[in-house]
Formats: structure tokens, C-alpha cells, sequence
């Protein structure tokens, strides 16, 4: 695997004196203080301490060998980008610097790589010295995340980065000329602060313009210091998004819908933030951005990713697979792609890159990156706690989407009543269901290994997450006929679940279109306008037991009461298991959604999604 750092910066060892080529001050300039030292100068302004690193090939392929990168991709620094000058000084100062990049690459045995600068206040020129300097080997450009006023979302910018794509340019963005730097004179607040306030805000700027509407997918483009607040204020957005028709801008989508449409490095320095950028952006989404060899770069350039707890596969995607795509390259063979000792007969092929692979089709990195435990110190058994939950509702969807075809199926049934393949295949679909069914009452036991201490340890962490938040289970319930709008306040707080509930509460029900299809094949009359509910509901229990009084005719009916009994019989099971599974961590506490816990479970028990078949048995008669 080649490891690959996308972010990293550059200075020669000395170049022209900017102020008296151009004939204006204050041009940054290189003040050697002793061997292997320097200072960039700003004017009379002392700017950054540098040192060999910077200009010098064989300093930097030793750091790259003691911290394992294989490739850098170099870029100049923000404070040559000269966009508030005459476009033609910024185009010179570009070139200058764009060929000496080029000249350390030379001299980097392979392992130097460049992005060149641009003078962005002018469009032509900028699209025109890109063209130049990709034909010169470059890999993309570097760009500020603004011109002045101008944010990424200016209509000339856009054209610059329609131009990148259509160059195959990679644009890695960089923030500089921070916001309120008068209220940030001290501590390094405009980099600590400031650069990640403006890189969030040219992300917003570029989706909510609906830039990236217009943009091809073609088009690859990193943000560095991980984004800077994007990620971590992400919900804050979609959430204005939602409800607020003025904070929705232009684009298509909610916020959250471009997340595949651009990068982050991974210069984030914490642990924790890195794990979070990634649950958010996705593991395709960020690679390894160091920032050597400046001050408030990463001392040892991939130690954050190689460090985290992140699966292998997604390190192995941010150390190297993301660049490789970022960046347009091709991954290099190494020994270790060669497969071997593979026994006689059998040469497994190792996966191309690009090609769908087993991780790739089922997503398991990303998977694998979802369980996000509360405690810390992680407790042993929140993890456990954690993927039994998460199995659940992956096994809830599915009965979603075999209930949703049930539905269907029925409902045609009803349409056509000679036809059968739609009834059988109800029937085979409910079995489908009732076998789920019994596996998620046998999971309980796998949670009853946790002693009742060891959930108590981490349980205040977790209020006030409760199951009765869980959307897919309320769904199943309003899905089946079980429809109680109070449950609905539950899901206040996240407007897209309570959305889809309402939706389901609205809709007719697998219990109306079952007995929609009684009634379209005349086995129940319309109900009389006056009828109370419970003469309705016998009036349906009828119609179950006149099916069952004529089997011969009727089997496929049958077949489907039966699986909608069994199933009716096995979610009463997974009730009560449920509650033994409390009774057994909790006893009689409360519950966390603040209901009496199993007392108040106890209630749920005579729940019945079909109950007219269960009373259809009691007029069987002999
Ligand atoms: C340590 C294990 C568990 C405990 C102590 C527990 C406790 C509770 C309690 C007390 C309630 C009542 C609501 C409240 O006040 O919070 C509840 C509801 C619920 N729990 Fe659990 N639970 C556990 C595991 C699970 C698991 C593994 C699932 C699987 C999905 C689950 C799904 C639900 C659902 C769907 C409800 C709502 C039930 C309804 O409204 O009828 N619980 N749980």
C-alpha cells in the first residue's frame, strides 16, 4: 500500500525579490538565520520560522521514511497567493513558485508530487496557468477559500473548477486571510479559529449555492484541516435546511446529500474527531492531510490514522485508496499485491482497484465504523449492547420491506380474486417474516450474558435514548394495523421519522388490506353504515371463520391466516421476552423513555395486530 500525504507545503530555498521585481511591498521573502533554519518574512513582518525540510529533497524523503509516507503531494502556502494584487504580478509569483515545485519534485526520486497556485482574482488567467502547469506534471492546484469577498460559490470560481474537472485537476482548498482577524489579534486565533470557520464556510457555500447541482461528479475536491467545522456542524445546517426556507439556499438536496461530492484530509488531531469525521464524511471521503512541515502540522505525519480504532480497511482507505482517487493516479503494484503461496490449483486474483469487491458491495468499512460507544474508557459490553440493537433494526427493516410486498401483494390479490400467485406469494413472504420474527426473539439471550452491573455501569449514558424511539419497530406496528398516534410525540425530534410515521399512521394498514381482499372476493359485506366497531369487527371474524369452514376451496386464504396468526404469535413473544430480558438487567426500574419500565411493558402484551384471527377460533365449532 502506497501511503500517501495530500497535504503538505513547500518553500524554495530562496527566489526572487518579489517587492522590487513587482514594485510594491510588503512580498513575502526567505531570511536564512543559521544551517537548515530560516524565517519567512512578510515585508518588515516576521511570518513563520521554517526550516531544511521545506526546500530540501533528501531532509524530507528521510521524515517521509521515518513516519512511513511514500508519496507527498507538495503545495506552496497561502501567503504566496498574491489574489489581492494585479493579476499579472500573481500570475508571475504563480509560475515562479509552480516551476521550482516542479524542480524539488525532480529531485524527489519519484516521491515528490505538486499541486501549483493560481491567480484566482482572474478567471481566464487562472484556467489558463492550470492548463499550463497540469502539462507540466502538476497534479491539481491549491486554491484560498475566497478572493477577497468572493466565496467559492462566485460564478467565476465556479467556472475555475468546472475548468479542474474538465482538466482532471484535483483542487485541494486551503483557507487563509481568516475572518475577524481584528478580533483575533493573539494566541493564533485566526488559525485555531479563524481557518476552520472559513473552510466551513466555503464547503456551505459551495452546497447550498447548489454549486454542486451544477458541477459534473467529475470534479475532485479536498478541503483541508478536515474540513474544518463543516462536519461537526453539519446537523445544525440540515436542520436549518429543513425548517427554514431561507436557510435552504439553492441546491437540490439537503446538506447532507453532498457529502460524496468532496473530501477532507485528515488534519484534525484528536482521536476522537477523526473517528467522527469519518462516521460523517464516510470512508471514501477523507484522506491523510498533515500539514508537515509547519508548526501546527501533525509531528509524525499518519500516526492519527494509524493510531485510531478505526477498522483496517478504512485506514488503508485514508492512508492511501482515497488519494490514489483524489489525485487521479494509479495505485503502484507492490510485493505484497502479488498473491502467493496460494496452494497448487488455485490462484486467488487479487481485486483491481475500482472493481466491486465483497467490503466494497456490502460497505463494510463503513459498517464497521458504526458502533460508537458513550462510555470512555469504551465498557466492554457496550459494544454488545450496541450491535445487538443495530441487528435489530437491520432485521426490522427487512420485515419493513417484505411487509411493504405482503401489502402489495394482497392488495392485488384483492384487485383480481381468481388470480393465486399473488396470494402464495404473501404467503411465502409472511413466512419469510415469521422466520425473522423467531430469530429476534432468540437474540435476547445473546444480550442476557451482560450482568445487570455491567449494563448499570454504562445505562446513565444512555438516557434518553429509549426503544421507544426506535422508528422501524413503531412503523412494523402501524404497518400491521397497530396504529396509536400518541406514540408519534416520541418522534418529535427527528422530523424525517415522524414524517414517515404520520405517512404509515395515514396509510391503509396490512390489516385493511387483508380484509379490503375478503371483501373484493364477497367473503365480507360492507359494514352498515351505522354498525358500532364491535359488530364490525365480528362481521370480520366471520368472514376468517367462513374460510376456514370451507377449506377444500380456500387453502391459500388459509395459508395466509395462518402466517399472519403466527406471526401475530411470535411479535406477543418477542414482547415478552423482551420484558424478561428488562426484568432480568433492570428489574423493576423505570425505563430511560421514562415510562414505569416492565410493569408499563406488561400492557403491551394483549396487543394484537389481527385479533379478528384469534376470534375467528373461538366460533370454530366441532
Ligand atoms: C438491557 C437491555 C434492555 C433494556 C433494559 C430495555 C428496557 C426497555 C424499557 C424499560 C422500555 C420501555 C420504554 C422506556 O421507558 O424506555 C423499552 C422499550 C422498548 N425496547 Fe427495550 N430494553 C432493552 C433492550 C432492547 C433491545 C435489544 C431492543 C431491540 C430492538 C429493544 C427494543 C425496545 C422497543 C422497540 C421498545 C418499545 C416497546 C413498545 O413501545 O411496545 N429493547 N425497553
Amino acid at each position: 500500500m502506497q501511503v500517501i500525504d495530500i497535504h503538505n507545503h513547500f518553500f524554495p530555498n530562496s527566489w526572487p525579490d518579489l517587492a522590487a521585481r513587482y514594485g510594491t511591498p510588503n512580498w513575502p521573502w526567505i531570511k536564512h538565520t543559521e544551517p537548515g533554519k530560516a524565517e519567512i518574512m512578510v515585508g518588515d513582518r516576521f511570518f513563520r520560522h521554517i526550516y531544511s525540510a521545506c526546500w530540501d529533497p533528501e531532509v524530507r524523503l528521510r521524515e517521509m521514511d521515518r513516519d512511513g509516507v511514500d508519496l507527498q503531494v507538495m503545495s506552496a502556502t497561502p501567503v504566496l497567493f498574491a489574489y489581492e494584487r494585479p493579476v499579472e504580478h500573481a500570475l508571475d509569483c504563480a509560475q515562479l513558485f509552480n516551476d521550482s515545485a516542479l524542480e524539488l519534485c525532480s529531485r524527489g526520486r519519484g516521491r515528490l508530487k505538486s499541486l501549483c497556485q493560481v491567480p484566482l482574482q482572474d478567471i481566464d488567467a487562472a484556467c489558463e496557468e492550470l492548463s499550463r502547469s497540469m502539462r507540466a506534471g502538476h497534479l491539481g492546484v491549491q486554491i484560498g477559500n475566497h478572493v477577497g469577498d468572493k466565496n467559492l460559490d462566485d460564478p467565476g470560481i465556479v467556472t475555475f473548477l468546472q475548468h479542474c474537472a474538465d482538466e482532471g485537476a484535483a483542487v485541494l482548498v486551503h483557507p487563509w486571510e481568516m475572518l475577524g482577524r481584528e478580533r483575533m489579534p493573539k494566541y493564533m486565533m485566526p488559525w485555531t479559529v479563524g481557518m476552520p470557520a472559513e473552510t466551513q464556510l466555503s464547503v456551505v457555500a459551495l452546497i447550498l449555492s447548489g454549486a454542486f447541482d451544477r458541477l459534473p461528479s467529475t470534479l475532485r475536491i479536498c478541503f483541508a484541516h478536515g474540513g474544518g467545522s463543516f462536519a461537526f456542524l453539519l446537523g445544525r445546517l440540515e436542520n436549518a435546511w429543513h425548517h427554514h426556507p431561507v436557510a435552504r439556499g439553492d441546491c437540490l438536496h439537503p446538506p447532507s446529500h453532498y457529502l460524496n461530492r468532496f473530501y477532507a484530509d485528515s488534519a484534525v488531531f484528536d482521536r476522537h474527531a477523526l473517528q467522527f469525521l469519518v462516521g460523517t464524511m464516510g470512508a471514501d471521503q477523507v484522506m491523510l492531510g498533515s500539514d508537515y512541515p509547519f508548526p501546527l502540522g501533525e509531528e509524525r505525519a499518519g500516526a492519527l490514522i494509524r493510531e485510531s480504532t478505526l477498522p483496517q480497511e478504512t485506514k488503508a482507505k485514508l492512508l492511501s485508496g482515497n488519494a490514489l482517487r483524489f489525485l487521479g493516479l494509479k495505485p503502484e503494484p507492490n510485493e505484497g499485491d502479488k498473491v502467493s503461496g496460494a496452494g497448487a490449483g488455485s490462484t486467488p486474483v487479487a481485486p483491481e482497484p475500482g472493481r466491486l469487491t465483497y467490503s466494497s458491495y456490502l460497505k463494510v468499512p463503513e459498517l464497521l465504523e458504526l458502533q460508537q460507544p458513550q462510555s470512555s474508557p469504551i465498557h466492554h459490553d457496550e459494544l454488545l449492547f450496541i450491535l445487538v440493537h443495530q441487528t435489530y433494526e437491520l432485521w426490522f427493516k427487512e420485515l419493513l420491506h417484505d411487509l411493504d410486498a405482503v401489502v402489495a401483494n394482497l392488495r392485488s390479490a384483492g384487485k383480481a380474486p381468481q388470480s393465486r400467485d399473488e396470494v402464495y406469494e404473501a404467503a411465502r413472504l409472511l413466512r419469510r417474516c415469521t422466520e425473522i420474527t423467531r430469530v429476534l426473539v432468540e437474540q435476547f439471550t445473546i444480550l442476557e450474558t451482560m450482568l445487570p452491573t455491567h449494563f448499570l455501569a454504562f445505562r446513565g449514558l444512555l438516557e434518553p435514548a429509549s426503544g421507544f424511539q426506535s422508528e422501524q419497530f413503531r412503523e412494523i406496528e402501524f404497518l400491521c394495523g397497530l396504529k396509536d398516534e400518541k406514540m408519534l410525540r416520541y418522534h418529535r425530534p427527528t422530523p424525517e421519522a415522524y414524517a414517515s410515521l404520520k405517512r404509515r399512521l395515514e396509510e391503509p394498514s396490512l390489516h385493511d388490506v387483508f380484509f379490503g381482499a375478503l371483501r373484493a372476493m364477497g367473503k365480507l359485506a360492507p359494514a352498515s353504515e351505522g354498525a358500532t366497531e364491535r359488530e364490525r369487527f365480528e362481521a370480520r371474524a366471520r368472514a376468517v371463520h367462513a374460510l376456514y369452514q370451507d377449506e377444500h376451496h380456500h387453502r391459500d386464504w388459509i395459508d395466509v391466516c395462518e402466517r399472519l396468526t403466527e406471526f401475530d404469535e411470535l411479535v406477543v413473544s418477542w414482547r415478552l421476552r423482551h420484558i424478561q430480558l428488562v426484568e432480568r438487567i433492570i428489574g423493576t426500574r423505570m425505563g430511560t423513555g421514562g415510562s414505569a419500565g416492565a410493569s408499563y411493558l406488561k400492557l403491551t402484551l394483549d396487543k394484537k395486530f389481527f385479533p379478528e384471527l384469534w376470534e375467528a377460533r373461538t366460533l370454530l365449532t366441532e
